[in-house]
């Protein structure tokens, strides 16, 4: 049996994409991203998703290989967003006799997007598709993960779920299909960074998803980015619930802006300080150099935030700015908080970050350090104090 084919009758047929600087234009993939696509085969065929329109003519060739002359008898459609469905229309030129199958918005957004409106076949809650003797497929609404119309189908001859994009990582697939033939720890990270960048405003519907899921028996779980999930389905699912829940691990995260290196200054103490005081798990990040993406995976996974920021021209530096705008974005329902700035005439930067912490409601640790002109000995004073605070509160 051939590594593409998951279960008998379950293929693999998605495609790596290496050359995308930027998923969604915003954040960047050091590590590629794979666009997951599966046949599930029986009497009748069903494809599930499809891949970005760039890399349609991959996936046909892979659903070539795998069905030779045979018809695709079904699409479902999962997720709309375009990285699984911009190949739906091509798709569609091959198999024109192919049904798609989606819940009332799906098929709304696929009249929307692609003009389509025949051959579209509704499913609601709980329907189930029989391919034949040996296969079928059932339909669990899993709204706002990350999308209104997302839906995970279930086959439960194999016990394998179809998740869309919950579970889902950057990262290609190198060679390996499953989590048993690819690394996990460089996947867990990336899932990490996947979920804060993509998902992360939804931990409650993806809650909501968990629970609903929660009865199925799932022995293999496919997701519509990253590698097949089978042995690693326990850490997965828990790491899923703790990120949904916005649970934080013991950590500091120190985030600045910073022109001139006062502000980077104070940062650089603070950290120390803290480290002095026996706490680990401290990550410092310039955010005019740091990449925004791994600051919301920390952000996401530890329990301390610290924010640093010169005044700008009245207003928090722009970089500063722009991450508050991203966690607010994320509703984050708790962290622990501090903050540190500086000014040279009228200091706005602390004032600024003290408003974000109550419009948050997270809890605000010891006193804000707010510095004039210079780094001095009171500086260094009030930046130690902070981290003692920081490191007494927990
Ligand atoms: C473009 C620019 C705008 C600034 N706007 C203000 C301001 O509105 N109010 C103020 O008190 N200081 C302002 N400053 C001064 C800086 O906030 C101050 O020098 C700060 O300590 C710089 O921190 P840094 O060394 O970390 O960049 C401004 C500085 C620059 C370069
Ligand atoms: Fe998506
Ligand atoms: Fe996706």
């Amino acid at each position: 049996m051939k590594i593409t084919e998951i279960h008998p009758g379950i293929h693999y047929v998605g495609v790596d994409d290496r050359t995308t600087v930027r998923f969604e234009a915003l954040w960047p993939l050091p590590c590629g991203v794979s666009y997951n696509s599966y046949l599930v085969v029986d009497e009748q065929v069903a494809l599930i998703d499809t891949v970005e329109e760039r890399f349609g003519g991959q996936l046909f060739g892979h659903i070539r290989e795998t069905l030779a002359d045979r018809r695709i008898d079904y699409l479902i459609v999962n997720h709309m967003e375009p990285d699984h469905s911009s190949s739906i229309e091509a798709l569609r030129r091959l198999y024109p006799d192919m049904r798609i199958v989606g819940n009332a918005k799906t098929l709304a957004m696929i009249e929307g997007f692609y003009g389509i409106r025949e051959g579209l076949v509704e499913v609601k809650e709980g329907d189930t598709l029989r391919l034949g003797a040996h296969r079928s497929l059932r339909f669990h609404m899993i709204p706002m993960v990350h999308w209104p119309e997302t839906m995970a189908t279930y086959c439960p001859e194999t016990q394998t779920l179809f998740p869309g994009d919950a579970f889902g990582t950057f990262g290609t697939l190198d060679g390996g299909v499953t989590d048993a033939q690819l690394p996990f720890d460089r996947y867990r990270d990336e899932m990490r960074r996947y979920y804060a960048c993509i998902v992360g405003k939804y931990g409650t519907p993806v809650q909501q998803a968990l629970r609903k899921l929660a009865p199925l028996a799932i022995g293999t779980l496919c997701p519509t980015h990253g590698p097949v999930w089978q042995r690693e389905i326990p850490r997965v699912l828990d790491l899923y619930d703790r990120m949904s829940r916005y649970e934080g691990e013991p950590g500091t995260v120190i985030a600045y802006g910073s022109m001139y290196g006062n502000t980077a200054q104070m940062a650089g103490r603070i950290a120390r300080s803290l480290a002095e005081t026996g706490q680990r798990n401290i990550f410092v990040y310039d955010l005019s150099t740091a990449d925004t993406s791994t600051v919301l995976r920390d952000v996401f996974r530890y329990d301390t935030l610290v924010v640093g920021s010169p005044t700008y021209n009245g207003e928090l530096f722009p970089e500063v700015q722009q991450l508050l705008d991203k966690l607010a974005n994320r509703c984050i329902p708790h962290r622990r908080f501090a903050c540190f700035g500086s000014f040279c005439w009228a200091g706005a930067a602390v004032r600024k970050m003290t408003e974000f912490a109550a419009r948050t409601k997270w809890e605000v640790i010891g006193r804000p350090v707010e510095m004039k002109q210079g780094f001095g000995p009171a500086c260094y004073e009030a930046c130690d104090e902070l981290a003692r605070q920081l490191a007494q509160s927990r």
